[in-house]
């Protein structure tokens, strides 16, 4: 039997689908087995993120009762498997919500670490990602709503027993009005796991369909979530080294005077 953590946040549009998606590839990375789940019921985008949309049994299936958990899991970009929620208008009035605190814990005996994508706010679906997981992720923007918000979230995963690990700053531009790691770690009494800047390789990889840690993991965004995975798993974080830039004809021209200098007797 594994772990689980919900990536959650309040408010919507924070960054949650983002970070479940290229954290459970960096933990996949480094060799464990990993499942992430999305459990955005009626506002799913995690298939989009990873370019797996048009599956043909989702999670809404097997929340309407229509086919087994087994049959909606797909092998995912780097080594994870994924639970898309399927995006079918139709499918959506079938499902029962109470069925996913049943779906969670038939996975988690199944992986090493279950990574819950959860929805905004506290409806049925947020309350029991909140609560059915070991522990709690929260991710938040460096504006006072994301805070209030992720605060109350906090709160409600304190009452369940869930353990919060910390919160993800995400988005941070380093602008006068952002809030800092400081001050959000101080309001939600919680450790900041990582500060993840505003990166427009962010938006790129989304575009392409292909997770950023894959597509892009030199940007400043993927570093900051590869250390967050190294260090979950207690293991040392070591940076990739950029490729070296194109020298200048110059440069060569300089290199190439020097090389025949040493040569000479
Ligand atoms: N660090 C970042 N830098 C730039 N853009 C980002 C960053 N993180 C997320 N985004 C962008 O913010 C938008 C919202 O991200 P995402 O869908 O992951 O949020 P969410 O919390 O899952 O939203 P929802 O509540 O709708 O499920 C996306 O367009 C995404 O590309
Ligand atoms: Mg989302």
């Amino acid at each position: 039997m594994g772990t689980s953590i919900t990536i959650a946040a309040g408010k919507g549009g924070t960054g949650k689908t983002t970070i479940s998606a290229n954290l459970g590839i960096a933990l996949a990375q480094r060799g464990k087995s990993v499942t992430i789940l999305d459990a955005d019921i009626a506002m799913a985008n995690l298939e989009l993120i990873l370019g797996m949309e048009g599956k043909s049994r989702t999670l809404q299936d097997v929340l309407a009762g229509e086919c087994e958990i087994e049959e909606a899991i797909y092998e995912g970009p780097g080594g994870v498997k994924v639970v898309p929620a399927g995006i079918s208008l139709s499918k959506l009035k079938r499902v029962n919500p109470e069925r996913l605190a049943g779906v969670m814990e038939s996975l988690v005996d199944r992986t090493d670490i279950l990574i819950i994508d959860a929805p905004a706010g506290l409806g049925k679906e947020a309350y029991i990602a909140l609560s059915m997981a070991e522990n709690l992720i929260l991710v938040v923007n460096p504006e006072i709503s994301s805070l209030s918000d992720a605060l109350k979230t906090k709160k409600v995963a304190e009452m369940c027993g869930t353990n919060v690990l910390g919160a993800i700053l995400n988005r941070a531009t380093g602008n006068e009005f952002d809030l800092t790691a400081h001050h959000v770690g101080a309001v939600l009494e919680t450790q900041i796991l990582t500060v993840v800047p505003e990166d427009s390789e962010v938006k790129k990889a989304s575009a392409i369909g292909v997770p950023l840690v894959i597509s892009s993991p030199t940007s400043k965004a993927a570093i900051a979530i590869n250390r967050l995975a190294a260090e979950l798993l207690g293991e040392e974080y070591i940076p990739p080294t950029t490729p070296e830039k194109k020298k200048s004809i110059l440069q060569r021209l300089l290199g190439g005077l020097k090389l025949k200098t040493r040569s000479a007797p």
